[in-house]
Formats: structure tokens, sequence, C-alpha cells
């Protein structure tokens, strides 16, 4: 594979997993910041029913993160947001999780649970 993405695809499931076993949130809203292609937002609304946003600042990598949904045939609902990490358009304390893998920050304390991977 040449696809770093790709590459690292067995790593989504299992981060996935890991997340509800610690956190145990399993619906309400969440936020997977910085999506990119959607692998690991996917893989979480395969398991529960969050109401997923996708949020990236790049709209290639909103395209992506669709297609990667549409994959997934998932039953959760989806929004896809282009937004800059820093200037999100949600109110405070607005999601109920908020993940972000490979992309490192920031300040939000304004959400109940936010993860940095
Ligand atoms: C290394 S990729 C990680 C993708 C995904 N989270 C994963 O683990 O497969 C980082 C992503 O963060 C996005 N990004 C970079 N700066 C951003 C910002 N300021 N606000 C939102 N997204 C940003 C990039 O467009 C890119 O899609």
């Amino acid at each position: 594979m040449t696809n770093g993405f790709l590459e690292l695809l067995p790593i989504y499931p299992l981060i996935a997993q890991q997340f509800l076993d610690d956190y145990q949130v399993f619906e309400g809203k969440c936020l997977d910041i910085g999506t990119g292609p959607g692998y690991l937002g996917v893989e979480l609304a395969k398991i529960t029913n969050l109401e997923m946003y996708f949020v990236d600042i790049d709209p290639e990598a909103l395209e992506k993160a669709r297609l990667s949904a549409a994959a997934g045939e998932l039953a959760n609902t989806i929004h896809f947001v282009e937004a800059d990490v820093c200037r999100l358009p949600f109110e405070d304390d607005y999601a109920d999780f908020i993940m972000s893998r490979g992309f490192g920050m920031i300040r939000l304390r304004v959400y109940r649970k936010f993860i940095v991977f």
C-alpha cells in the first residue's frame, strides 16, 4: 500500500473500541476533528448511535470522508463540516464526545470530553 492512511486502517476499529471501553459514550453528538478520510469517525459510528460530525479544514479531506461514510453504510446521522479547529461553528458544550487522531493541539475545555491521539 502506498497511502499512509490505508496502512493505518487496522488501527481505527481498535481506537474506536478503546474509546467506548474507556468513556462509554454511545449516543449524543461526536466531533471528529481533523477527520481526514474519516476512518476513525466511521468506525466509531458503526458501533454506536452517535450523531457524527466529520470536521476538517480541507474540503478534499471531507470529500474522502463522505466516501468513507458512504462505504460504511452508516445508520447514524452524519454531518460534514468544513472548519478550522480554532474557529469551530459550535456553541460551548455542544458535543458529548470529541476526538482527534493524528492532529495535535489545543484548548477545548468547553467540551465534556476531548481526546487527542
Ligand atoms: C494527519 S491527518 C489525520 C486524519 C484522521 N484524523 C486520521 O487519523 O486518519 C490531519 C487532518 O487534519 C486536518 N487539519 C489540519 N489543520 C486543521 C485545522 N486547523 N482545522 C481542522 N482540520 C485541520 C487536515 O486537513 C487533515 O485532514
